[in-house]
Formats: C-alpha cells, sequence, structure tokens
C-alpha cells in the first residue's frame, strides 16, 4: 500500500491539519499587505479537501505554511500532532520530506533523470532508503506510469509528467498530500483524469490530502469545500453532508468548487438556506 504512514505520536481522532489564526503579511511599511487573515481549519485523516478561490487570495501562501515551506506571522499550524511553531529544524525536515508530499502546477521534473530517477530523487536526501528503485517502480506503478519509467521527462505529455510527479510525492508513502493547482497546465479531459487520480489515492491509500483547484468537476472527488477570499475563509462546505441530506444538490457543492471568490459564494449560500443549510 503507497501512503498512511501512521505517526506514533498521533492520536487518531485528533485531526491530521489544525490551523488556528494563522495570520501573513507581505512587504515593509506602508506597503505591508495582509494575505492571510486569521485563518482557521482542521481537516482530519482522510479527508480530501478542495481549496478554491480567486488568484492571490493566498491559497499558495495557505499550503506552503500548512507545508511548513512557510512560516506565519502569527497564530498555530499543527501537522500530524506537531506545532510547526515549536517543532525543531531537523523534525520539520522529516516531516516535510517523509510525511507530507508536494504537488505543483509546474511539476518540476529534472529533465536530465527518467521518469524513475526523478521517483526515486527523494531517497538521494535520506539514509537507510533501501529498496528505494522497487518502491520508485511501485509508485509508478500506483499513478498508471511503469511502462514509462524509462523515458525523460521531455518525451511526456502534460497529463504523465504529472503523474510521475505524484509518483515521486508518494514515494515516502506520506500521510499527507499538499497539491497546488496540480491540474492548472492541463487541458480539462487529462485534469479531470488526474482529478481522479487524486480521489482514488485518497479513498485506497487514506491519504489525507488539500488540493487547490480551479477543476469544476472536483466536488466529486472533494470531501469539503474551503473557498478563500483576499486572505479570509469566506466558506466552509461539507460536500458529503450536502449529498446525503439533498441528493441533487452536489451541483451547489460544484458551484462551491468553482467559485472564483466573486459573489458566487453568496449565491450558494442563498441555495444552502433554501435547503436549511449544510448542517
Ligand atoms: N513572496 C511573496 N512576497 C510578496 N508578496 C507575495 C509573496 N507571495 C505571495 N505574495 C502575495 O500574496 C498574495 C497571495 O498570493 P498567493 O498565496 O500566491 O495566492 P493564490 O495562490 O491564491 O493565487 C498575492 O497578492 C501575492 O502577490
Ligand atoms: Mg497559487
Amino acid at each position: 500500500m503507497v501512503g498512511f504512514d501512521p505517526v506514533a505520536t498521533q492520536a487518531e481522532s485528533e485531526p491530521v491539519i489544525r490551523l488556528r489564526d494563522v495570520s501573513k503579511s507581505y512587504g515593509l511599511g506602508r506597503s505591508r499587505t495582509p494575505v492571510l487573515r486569521a485563518v482557521s481549519f482542521a481537516v482530519e485523516r482522510g479527508e480530501l479537501l478542495a481549496l478554491v478561490g480567486q488568484s492571490g487570495s493566498g491559497k499558495s501562501t495557505l499550503l506552503n505554511i500548512v507545508g511548513g515551506l512557510d512560516l506565519p506571522d502569527s497564530g498555530h499550524v499543527e501537522v500530524l500532532g506537531h506545532d510547526l511553531g515549536q517543532i525543531s529544524d531537523r523534525a520539520l525536515a522529516r516531516l516535510r520530506n517523509r510525511d507530507i508530499g508536494f504537488v505543483f502546477q509546474a511539476f518540476h521534473l529534472l529533465d536530465h533523470l527518467t521518469c524513475l530517477g526523478n521517483v526515486m530523487l527523494p531517497a538521494a536526501f535520506s539514509r537507510g532508503q533501501g529498496r528505494a528503485e522497487e518502491r520508485a517502480m511501485e509508485s509508478l506503478r500506483r499513478v498508471g506510469m511503469a511502462d514509462l519509467a524509462g523515458r525523460r521527462p521531455g518525451e511526456l505529455s502534460g497529463g504523465q509528467k504529472q503523474r510521475v510527479a505524484i509518483a515521486r510525492a508518494l514515494f515516502s508513502s506520506p500521510a499527507v498530500l499538499l497539491c497546488d493547482e496540480p491540474t492548472g497546465n492541463l487541458d480539462s479531459k487529462t485534469g479531470r483524469e488526474v482529478i481522479e487520480l487524486f480521489a482514488e489515492i485518497n479513498r485506497e491509500d487514506n491519504v489525507t490530502m488539500i488540493l487547490v483547484t480551479h477543476e469544476r468537476r472536483v466536488s466529486q472527488a472533494a470531501t469539503r469545500v474551503l473557498t478563500m477570499r483576499d486572505g479570509e475563509l469566506v466558506d466552509n462546505v461539507d460536500v458529503g453532508a450536502l449529498e446525503e441530506s439533498h441528493g441533487d444538490d452536489s451541483a451547489a457543492a460544484a458551484d462551491a468548487a468553482d467559485n472564483d471568490g466573486g459573489g458566487e459564494d453568496v449565491h450558494l449560500r442563498a441555495r444552502l438556506a433554501s435547503h436549511g443549510g449544510p448542517h
């Protein structure tokens, strides 16, 4: 099984990710601009959370803070039972290398390595990683790319490249996968296939995911849709609850997923209210 690396320090029932009042600004003096304004939410084990919102609303900043790639100015971030503000540099590096996988819009594959070489790359930075090649092949198999293991990224389509990047993210069997617009460089059909692959990995390997996406059909995969606007969370829609309580209302969740933060969520709230709300 790829994924789900149980973390001894964390109780099963605790959220995998928890943010409390996370704030972040960029710039100095008068040009200082808030990018995240007291953002709080929790992600339970096994959730597939879609994070949507207009360009510039703070999605990437938020994802980077969750992944320990960036620090908030204030607030608390807990991932897999670790307080990222308290944890040692060594423990943080270990968390990032082993327990959290990242997938980006631009793939970030190395052109001079084969697919296999790219997937095995994380093993180069950590000791005691036996069977690296075998495990890399297993990851490639997981994403349907085993047959092309010997090819270089330049010989692949966009969708194939992203599959290899996903295989690389899965290589260390992370408990958490953070994906920043992973379908942003793909055509819509390929994008849907990649979303379906994420949904499958989430379901079958119990990997907790946050997916920043504009993909319209994401609600079919997501358990929850968070919408950001100007650094704030403006909506938190439980897709499962919607589908259970009103069958056909997955359309409302699709609207939420597709909502670019431009007022559509008001429309969504009105629709939810007319059905008695999401809870
Ligand atoms: N390193 C940085 N320095 C200064 N401003 C930044 C930096 N990173 C992001 N920003 C600003 O923060 C805001 C949010 O950016 P980002 O998190 O990338 O949004 P999104 O991913 O939703 O498009 C934008 O206005 C962006 O210009
Ligand atoms: Mg972004």
